[in-house]
């Protein structure tokens, strides 16, 4: 394990039987369709990578935003686009796919926005859902697990842009993210 993590929460096969799950609903619901799985990078490519293994839908594709957004506000006119999509979404069925929905802000704008562009459907599915931080209405219809408030490092979810390699969700030591504090 990773020096500076206090425990492992969800363990490498957890997740995985938990992508082969939520992969066996997706496909069924978009059973027919031909949906795009939208990433929200970087903290949703190591479930992203896990999750279409187990899909079972012919006619799919997988495609990246970058975005940040500005707490304070649910406007898409406050969401920063850093890296868009290649692909048209118009008339498309689209799941977002995410590592956490903490505010719930940045599913919230984003989905607004692909609505906007004119998308058939978005729903999202997110590996972790802190529903005890959300500010705003937002209820990710797809979920691995539903955390309680810690601070979660791993498999994408990352602090000051590390541990996101780490092949299991773990709680970050006190110590690592107080030093900056202090
Ligand atoms: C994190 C996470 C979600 C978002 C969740 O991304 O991956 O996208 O924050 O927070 P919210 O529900 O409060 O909006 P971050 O902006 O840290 O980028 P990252 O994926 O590159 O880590």
């Amino acid at each position: 394990m990773n020096k500076d993590i206090e425990k492992i929460s969800i363990t490498e096969e957890e997740i995985d039987s938990c992508c082969a799950k939520l992969a066996k609903v997706l496909s069924k619901d978009y059973a027919g369709k031909s949906p795009i799985f939208v990433g929200l990078l970087k903290g949703s490519v190591p479930f992203m990578a896990n999750l279409i293994k187990y899909l079972e839908i012919d006619d799919m594709e997988i495609d990246f935003m970058d975005v940040s957004s500005y707490a304070g506000t649910t406007s898409t006119n406050n969401v920063r686009i850093l890296k868009d999509l290649d692909a048209d979404i118009g008339g498309k069925d689209v799941i977002i796919v995410e590592d956490i929905v903490d505010s719930g802000l940045t599913v919230k704008v984003i989905t607004s926005l692909l609505k906007q562009r004119g998308a058939n459907s978005v729903e999202v599915c997110s590996l972790l859902n802190k529903q005890s931080r959300r500010t705003v209405d937002v209820t990710p219809k797809y979920v691995g697990f539903e955390v309680e408030n810690e601070f979660f490092v791993g498999y994408g979810l990352d602090y000051n842009e590390k541990y996101r390699q780490l092949p299991y969700i773990g709680v970050l030591k006190r110590e690592v993210y107080m030093q900056e504090v202090e």
